[in-house]
């Protein structure tokens, strides 16, 4: 049973479903456009998300700032989201059994925002969204496409910052997303 955007916000915030919600200041449900064509998914929230209830407002999120306008977009126009809302304790992964109990917030998300593409942030969201575990740097750069939306795994932002000569294939996987982005739309343009 899918929530609109008022109770699904709503239920994120006074979530108790797993562990996580004890550390919490804020859950960080995501923000951006809710029509977006382009959703990007994270772990989940580090230690400013959860001060501030933003997504990717730390360094790892000015690096994917970056990244998103190399594409010629605005952060406003995509939709940003992790799979976790709450941050897991020492930022350590989420434990399955944590992704699990979070993971219809975020398949309500998909349907609410209805995005054409998926990019997937690094081997934690891949796994959990894709249920592959396959390790990220040969996942990266191949498309999946499933139920009718685009995904594509790449590089999350906080590896970049520990190893930037990954950046060059995190930079060819953008790319291809912003060439994705165009087909599926059917035009030349990058609309605002
Ligand atoms: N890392 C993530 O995976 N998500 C965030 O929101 C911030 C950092």
């Amino acid at each position: 049973m899918w929530a609109f955007w008022p109770e699904l916000l709503d239920e994120i915030g006074k979530c108790e479903k797993c562990r996580l919600c004890q550390g919490r200041t804020n859950a960080v449900p995501g923000e951006g456009n809710p029509n977006a064509d382009i959703m990007f998914i994270g772990e989940g929230p580090g230690r400013d998300e959860d001060m501030q209830g933003r997504p990717f407002v730390g360094a790892s999120g000015q690096l994917l700032d970056r990244m998103i306008h190399a594409i010629g977009m605005e952060r406003t126009e995509v939709y940003i989201a992790n799979i976790v809302k709450c941050r897991p304790p020492m930022n350590r992964n989420p434990e399955p059994d944590e992704a699990q109990a979070c993971m219809n917030y975020l398949r309500n998300q998909f349907v609410l925002v209805s995005p054409k593409i998926i990019v997937l942030l690094g081997r934690v969201a891949s796994k959990f969204v894709l249920g592959d575990e396959t390790p990220i740097s040969r996942l990266r750069g191949n498309w999946i496409l499933k139920k009718g939306i685009w995904f594509m795994p790449t590089y999350h932002p906080s590896a970049l910052l520990r190893e930037p000569s990954k950046k060059r294939e995190a930079w060819e996987d953008f790319k291809m997303v912003k060439a994705k982005l165009l087909e599926v739309r059917g035009n030349g343009e990058i609309q605002n």
